[in-house]
């Protein structure tokens, strides 16, 4: 038997996008294989949000994107997600005023959406169904918002700190969702939580000032102290 690797299911070539005229993405370029976990990391404000908004067209991007080996960088949004690819926004982006249950219902695009699945994964949900998304917790709300990504039939999911600002104990749940979601479908993570990111991505994307500086395997990225204190102004030894 031959070893082939897979295509990568998602490639940015060259990608440069701008905010209000200002240039936010230099030139990124990078690779997603078509399973597992992907992390994006850099410190804050060096473009990671950008870099995804600007894969779904969000904001007004120049350069090369293909998925499972097609362009979509020329088309609109609403094709690129037709197209299958997921978005877990940085700041989830439920609809505070409509229950768990709407919210969910407003995400479903497949004829097929697979509630089964969501259910299992988030039985908090179901318990919540008839809650307003406003009242539940941060982590709830987080919940909700990959459960939207997840009833669809996706190639891909661009998930934006999922874990900002939630309780430890919160942080490890959010962090078993993503695991058990990536079992299904391939994930590109920007993460700022180290030790979720040492769980969770296989490969990593290092970006500093609207560029890649550095790709390669997650784990050889955080064991390198010195990488990490000079990219990500953090060190990544596990404190335990
Ligand atoms: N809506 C906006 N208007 C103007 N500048 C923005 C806006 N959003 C982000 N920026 C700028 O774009 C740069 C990259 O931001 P962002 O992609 O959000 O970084 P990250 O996600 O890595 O923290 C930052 O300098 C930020 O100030
Ligand atoms: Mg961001």
């Amino acid at each position: 038997m031959s070893v082939t690797t897979a295509p990568p299911i998602l490639t940015v070539r060259n990608l440069s996008a701008s905010i209000a005229g200002q240039q936010v993405v230099e030139s990124v370029s990078f690779e997603v294989p078509a399973t597992g976990i992907t992390a994006v990391l850099g410190r804050n404000g060096v473009g990671k949000t950008s870099t995804i908004r600007a894969i779904l067209g969000l904001i007004h991007r120049r350069g090369e994107v293909t998925l499972a080996g097609e362009r979509i960088d020329g088309l609109p949004t609403h094709r690129i997600v037709q197209r299958g690819v997921g978005y877990v926004p940085e700041d989830r982006e439920v609809f505070a005023g409509l229950t768990v249950a709407e919210n969910l219902a407003l995400a479903e695009r497949d004829k097929n959406p697979r509630r089964e699945f969501v259910a299992e994964l988030f039985p908090d949900l179901v318990a919540r169904r008839a809650q307003a998304a406003g009242t539940l917790s941060g982590g709830q709300q987080q919940m909700v918002s990959v459960a939207r990504a997840l009833l669809n039939e996706n190639q891909i999911l661009l998930v934006d700190e999922p874990t900002k600002g939630l309780a430890p104990k919160i942080v490890g749940e959010v962090a078993d969702a993503l695991e058990e979601a990536s079992k299904i479908v391939p994930i590109l993570l920007v993460e700022q939580n180290l030790d979720v990111v040492r769980r969770l991505a296989q490969g990593a994307v290092v970006i500093a000032g609207g560029r890649v500086v550095h790709t390669g395997s997650a784990r050889e990225i955080l064991d390198d102290d010195s990488l990490t204190t000079r990219l990500l102004g953090v060190s990544a030894e596990v404190h335990s």
